[in-house]
């Protein structure tokens, strides 16, 4: 039997990339909660022992453990960033509480060493921790240090720790180091081919779907994942029975209908589109909440879907989702961790149940890039693949404050200038997400003779691979003020544009 990598997830936001890292280095890995080696023969079936991860300190009682001492695991482990300070508390190191968070770009300074090879002496890592390693465990050596001399990287024997995430794209030789690591140091052998995304997907649907043609409701948001889906669906399934249904929930930007439309219109493909913009609006007015907002918003869209499916009286039917990894990881813990609950990204666990359908989600385990190479595969246009994500509560979560058709307008102006100027200075393709935020922050201004007092803008525009790690898209600042002076002449209701500088982590992407 083939053995695999062994993660053991203790809720970090990214311990799924840690398995995708690993499997396109060509070795099988798979991912379980910490209860998994509550069974200590399951430790049998694997090669490498990765402890990921989490956002416990393990100071704190209740922090997750696996049941197995760490000296009784007969494979080699590597802990990540929680799974560094899990390794270093077991074997007698001292953690303390530190004032010094660390979150972020960090440079450390390596010593020489296989598990290093191939990389620089001076190099940028990703930190998210807040407890630090104050003395190591004994009988560990220092492998790395940060530039405030906190140890980064220990190792003793065959069992390695790291406090930074190697898995993240920001850590500058992270894959190099899980290459010397696990070809290097482990001795695997690759085991593991990633088959086309294509063939992937048509078999999740010979899988999951039985029926010649099934009846199918695919709700599509415009943007990529789930239209991507649609085309997934056509090429896959006799479509006779299948529903593409769009909501214009009236929080969406100036040209996403007429968008979405074309794309449809190019592929023959029928689109339902429902207009309830009313509806959205009237239900948000007053809610300023963030979660209250996102639930409001994720509740209307069942709402208004279970109605259009009850008048279908398609008894039993499948509800086909666009839904990524990042959906699901930032709004529970996939694989029964312990993520934290970041933001509600709505889904469908809400649908009444007289309504019987069993939910299609091929995505479910793929990140954005992925979804947009399946995308190419199936041409569709280059320019809509590359669109910027946009969230499934759209504008709602950009007005800052109360949501009205007002605000709403406002937003929508800015939005457009802003992306229209990015792609005129041909910066729109160079950046993974730019969008424009409203502030509920008025301020004083003068236009002309005239004293103004209006809202604030923010502007955001940053570069990321997935969305879970972000960087800001450095952007120079006399085009940024040639940005504002555009949006302050032509949108009344704004007298002030800030650019937002904040990293992800310790920001998130979105601002609500
Ligand atoms: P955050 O703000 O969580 O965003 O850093 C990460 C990425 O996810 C998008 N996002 C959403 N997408 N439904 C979606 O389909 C949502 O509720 C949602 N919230 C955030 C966000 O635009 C960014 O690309």
């Amino acid at each position: 039997m083939t053995k695999s990598v062994l993660i053991i997830d203790f809720g970090s936001q990214y311990t799924h990339l840690i398995g995708r890292k690993i499997r396109e280095l060509g070795i099988y890995a798979e991912i379980y909660p910490p209860k998994y080696l509550n069974n200590v023969t399951n430790i049998l079936n694997h090669s490498v022992l990765i402890l990921s991860g989490g956002p416990d300190s393990v100071l704190n009682k209740n922090s997750p453990k696996i049941d197995i001492p760490l000296d009784k695991i007969p494979i080699p482990i590597l802990g990540i960033c929680y799974g560094f300070q899990y390794i270093a508390k077991e074997f007698g190191g001292v953690i303390e509480k530190s004032n010094l968070r660390e979150y972020g770009k960090t440079i450390i300074k390596i010593n020489k060493s296989n598990f290093f090879n191939k990389t620089k002496s001076d190099q940028q890592v990703w930190m998210s921790h807040g407890d630090s390693l104050k003395e190591i465990p004994k009988g560990f050596k220092i492998l790395a240090k940060t530039i405030n001399k906190v140890p980064a990287a220990i190792y003793k024997k065959n069992i390695f720790a790291i406090q930074f995430h190697c898995e993240v794209t920001h850590t500058e030789f992270g894959s190099q180091i899980l290459k010397n690591y696990l070809f290097e140091i482990c001795q695997l052998k690759q085991n593991w081919r990633n088959n086309d995304l294509h063939q992937n997907i048509g078999r999740y649907f010979k899988i999951n779907v039985k029926e010649k043609k099934p009846n199918i409701v695919c709700a599509v948001s415009g943007g990529v994942d789930s239209t991507v889906l649609a085309f997934a669906i056509s090429k896959y399934i006799k479509i006779e029975n299948v529903h593409f249904i769009f909501v214009n929930n009236g929080l969406l930007r100036k040209y996403d209908v007429k968008n979405i439309k074309d794309v449809f219109k190019t592929f023959n493909l029928k689109l339902n589109i429902i207009n309830a913009e009313h509806l959205f609006l009237k239900k948000l007015k007053n809610i300023t909440d963030p979660e209250h907002k996102r639930k409001v918003i994720g509740g209307l869209f069942i709402d208004v879907f279970s109605k259009y499916i009850r008048k279908l009286d398609q008894k039993d039917f499948y509800l086909a989702q666009g839904t990524l990894y990042t959906d699901i990881i930032e709004s529970r813990s996939f694989h029964g961790g312990k993520s934290v609950t970041i933001k509600s990204h709505h889904n469908v666990g809400g649908l009444p149940k007289d309504l019987k359908f069993d939910v299609l989600e091929p995505f479910r385990e793929l990140f954005k890039d992925e979804v947009r190479r399946l995308g190419l595969f199936y041409k569709l246009e280059e320019k809509f693949i590359n669109r910027h994500p946009f969230p499934g509560p759209g504008l709602g979560i950009r007005c800052i404050g109360k949501v009205n058709k007002q605000r709403l307008d406002t937003l929508r102006e800015i939005d457009e200038i802003f992306i229209n100027f990015l792609i005129e200075r041909d910066l729109y393709n160079k950046s993974w997400q730019a969008f424009a935020v409203l502030l509920p922050i008025k301020s004083v201004g003068v236009m002309g003779d005239e004293r103004t007092y209006e809202e604030t803008c923010v502007l955001r525009c940053i570069n990321s691979i997935d969305g879970m790690t972000a960087d800001i898209t450095v952007i120079d600042i006399n085009i940024l003020s040639e940005v504002a002076t555009l949006i302050i002449n032509n949108v009344s209701k704004v007298n002030k544009v800030l650019y937002d500088i904040t990293t992800k982590p310790p920001s998130t992407i979105e601002w609500e």
